[in-house]
């Protein structure tokens, strides 16, 4: 997770009402909803960017993004309209209008949205919970996301403790684990701290059996809900907390697990121990005795910086390095030194100086050995910039702010 960057679009103002119940989603609403997405274009509508911001050094990123293709929704600009306009007049209202209601979740008045979306249409999704319609205006209860091809059903915010994510972090392991698992055919695939379902979902339609694992009994309603959405009769939810109530060998384990530093027991689906590997590491314990010989696991965790020192890979090899394994490590971005007092009370304590978001991907080979690959450097050199800059101007601020005890940076 991008937490400086990406907070702002994730934190949607806060909706009255009873939040959506994804057992809700007839196979009825779950047809209108998808036809609705896939008629209006709506998966381009990822191109936009959220407004706000001011890095006018990555400008020239985003609009090359944006005409390319690319994913800016997760980032802000402060010429947000622009972008609008431009893809308004290349693919028409639709995509913008619905990405306001889905994704932005905003109150769309009902005379816009009924452009996109008929009266019988709109009574079926509001019967399913999924919107609410008064004073003439229509918002939504739940966030949509598109990823390759597949909608994702997933709350929009975060202001109750078994919230159903999907972030950046999410849509970059899609790709990643598409591009690794390219050409495969899995006859038993896993995805560990499922969510939404986004990860063991995007895979679903190369295995013959999929198993999506979470301790949220939330995220396991979701997930069936995603798979009515996106037509698949072979996913199965399964309570789990990691491996526990999980038989058996699978041809593909994903698992995009909890993996913010932040002190243990933090009732976080993200905050994956004090350095934020912890989670992780018990994983990989296992991991060994779940992957078929010719199995492919592909893991999206982070790389801290304790004492100056990277701790991933030395800990990878510590708990691994025994086993005839590759390990790919693919670095995707740098974070920001974190913003609340408590928290760099945490990172201080532990001498921790931040982390890298990153990817694994573990198979068999004849001997242990670990690789790097890239995904987008530009993209992670940059970030790297902006962490450094950040931490130079909020450690130039604490010493002039804070008690002594906070200026040991
Ligand atoms: C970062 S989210 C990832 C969600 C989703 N896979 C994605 O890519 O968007 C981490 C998920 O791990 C789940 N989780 C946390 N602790 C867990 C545990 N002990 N066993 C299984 N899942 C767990 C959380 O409920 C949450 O859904």
């Amino acid at each position: 997770m991008d937490p400086i960057e990406t907070l702002s679009a994730q934190e949607p103002v806060a909706h009255s009402g009873v939040r959506f119940d994804p057992a809700g989603l007839t196979e009825e609403a779950a047809d209108v909803l998808s036809s609705i997405l896939q008629n209006s274009r709506y998966e381009s509508a990822t191109r936009l960017p959220l407004s706000g911001g001011n890095r006018w050094y990555s400008e020239p990123i985003r609009l090359a993004k944006f005409i390319t293709g690319g994913v800016n929704c997760w980032k802000e600009s402060p010429c947000q309209n622009l972008y609008t306009a431009l893809l308004e007049r290349e693919k028409g209202p639709a995509p913008t209008m619905l990405f306001d209601l889905f994704f932005f979740y905003r109150n769309v008045a009902l005379d816009r949205i009924s452009k996109v979306i008929d009266a019988r249409s709109l009574r079926t999704l509001e019967n399913a919970g999924i919107l609410s319609l008064s004073d003439n205006t229509v918002k939504s209860k739940v966030r949509c996301y598109p990823v390759r091809g597949n909608y994702f059903l997933c709350d929009p915010s975060r202001n109750q403790s078994d919230f159903v994510y999907i972030g950046w972090d999410s849509h970059l392991m899609v790709d990643i684990a598409a591009k690794y698992c390219k050409g495969r055919h899995f006859s038993r695939s896993l995805d560990l701290c499922t969510g939404s379902g986004v990860q063991g979902i995007s895979l679903a339609r190369q295995s013959e059996e999929s198993f999506c694992a979470d301790i949220n009994p939330r995220a396991l309603a979701m997930v069936q809900a995603n798979s009515r959405l996106n037509k698949l009769t072979t996913v199965r939810a399964v309570q789990s907390n990691l491996f526990l109530n999980i038989q058996g060998r699978f041809d593909c384990i994903t698992a995009n697990t909890p993996y913010v530093p932040h002190p243990v027991g933090a009732e976080l689906p993200i905050g994956g121990g004090d350095i934020g590997i912890e989670f992780t590491i018990r994983l990989l314990r296992e991991l060994p005795d779940r992957l078929t010989k010719n199995g492919i696991s592909v893991i999206y965790t982070s790389d801290p910086i304790v004492s100056g020192k990277r701790q991933l890979i030395a800990q990878v090899t510590s708990e691994l390095g025994h086993l005839p394994l590759r390990v790919i490590l693919i670095p995707l971005f740098t974070n920001n030194y974190p913003m609340t007092r408590p928290m760099q009370e945490h990172y201080d304590q532990l001498d921790l100086s931040g982390y890298d978001d990153c990817i694994l991907v573990i198979q068999w080979d004849n001997k242990f050995q670990v690789e790097q690959h890239q995904h987008d450097w530009i993209h992670y050199y940059r970030t790297r910039v902006d962490a450094w800059l950040d931490w130079r101007r909020r450690s130039h601020k604490r010493r002039t702010a804070f008690p002594p005890s906070y200026c040991n940076l």
